[in-house]
């Protein structure tokens, strides 16, 4: 957005959570349109002062707990409170303090699971079925979204969007992950048979479209977002080896998650009638992924800090994942 809109001051409203990592934005961290507050979504007070302070007039928020198996094993409090009731108390900060648009980011989990041989793809008028505590807790949010336009006429607008992938990108998220520990030597991980299929998106073409709907989103509308690109985890996979250069003696077959959604698909047909299309479409995937890998190879001091940093966690997250599935194997 700095880069697009030399003119616009951008103010970043962040908890820095675990997932959280102010190094992201160190490339603008000086720039004078560029301030960071630290802060959580459902501090009411937080969120007014900042909008009073910085005069804003347009929001987006991002801010979620997104680690859908955090949400299983570690617990669903946190993504109720910042999923469900932050979202709420955005859209009070935004009706109190008259925001013009404001663009709650949210995801096609909320859908709930396609079958592999179903036809049929995720359009704005797919009723919401979610089946994970994460996609239920960020479906809380667009359920309020929906409430506070009908109600309140707040200018809201709600994106569901596919999986991102591109640099900066947390470690637990899955291409990172296999990244990061391939680069150790070690073996991936694949859920149960690896046959789940996950649309994938490049996370520029997902900020080109939020920038595309801050501006011309029409209120109390849903938006999919995706790039027509399903893949099964197991084509990812054997993408990532291929470009890393290893062998499928890489991959480690683990128990599948519970309640893992089959199929995600999105038909993105409305929000490319507003002028959206992506710049890496499916033909180009694998050269995204090539360059998004390349990228964490190239950046070794942000992976090693990171790694570094979380290591701890994700260990503790790791064997808390490992207990919950061997007491579930041997309650089965
Ligand atoms: N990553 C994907 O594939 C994907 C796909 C579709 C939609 N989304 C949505 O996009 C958004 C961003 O996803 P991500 O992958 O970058 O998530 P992430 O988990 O990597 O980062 C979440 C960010 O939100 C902040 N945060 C968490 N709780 C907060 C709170 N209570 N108050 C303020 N800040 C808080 C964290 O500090 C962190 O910076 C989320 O809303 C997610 O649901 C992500």
């Amino acid at each position: 957005m700095l880069k697009t809109y030399p003119d616009y001051a951008i103010v970043n409203f962040d908890k820095l959570t675990y997932a959280g990592n102010v190094n992201n934005l160190a490339d603008v961290a000086n720039n004078p349109k560029y301030t960071f507050v630290q802060g959580d979504i459902i501090d009411l007070d937080a969120l007014t002062k900042t909008i009073h302070e910085h005069g804003i007039t347009h929001v987006i928020n991002f801010a979620a707990e997104t680690h859908v198996d955090r949400s299983i094993h570690g617990g669903a409090k946190e993504f109720v409170l910042t999923n469900t009731l932050g979202v709420q108390m955005v859209l009070d900060a935004v009706r109190l303090n008259k925001i013009e648009k404001f663009v709650n980011v949210s995801t096609d989990e909320v859908y709930g699971s396609l079958g592999l041989d179903e036809q049929r793809l995720f359009t704005e008028s797919t009723p919401i079925n979610p089946n994970m505590p994460y996609a239920a807790a960020k479906a809380g949010g667009d359920l309020m979204c929906n409430a506070y336009f009908v109600t309140h006429k707040v200018p809201v607008i709600v994106t569901h969007c596919s999986n991102n992938y591109g640099p900066y990108q947390f470690p637990e998220k899955v291409i990172p992950f296999f990244v990061f520990k391939l680069l150790k030597g070690e073996k991936v991980p694949v859920y149960g048979d690896g046959l789940n299929i996950r649309d994938w998106i490049h996370v520029t073409d997902h900020a080109k479209a939020l920038d595309l709907l801050l501006h011309k989103g029409i209120a109390g509308e849903i938006y999919n977002i995706g790039s027509d690109n399903e893949r099964s985890n197991l084509e990812i996979t054997k993408m990532i080896l291929s470009i890393m250069k290893k062998g499928d003696d890489m991959i480690e077959y683990v128990t599948d998650r519970p309640g893992h959604d089959r199929r995600y698909a999105i038909d993105a047909t409305k929000i490319t009638q507003l002028g959206w299309k992506p710049d890496y479409p499916r033909e180009k995937f694998e050269h995204g992924l090539a360059e998004t890998i390349a990228w964490y190879k190239e950046n070794t001091a942000w992976v090693e800090q990171l790694w570094q940093k979380k290591h701890d966690q994700m260990n503790t997250f790791q064997k808390d994942l490992k207990r919950s599935n061997d007491k579930m194997q041997s309650a089965t």
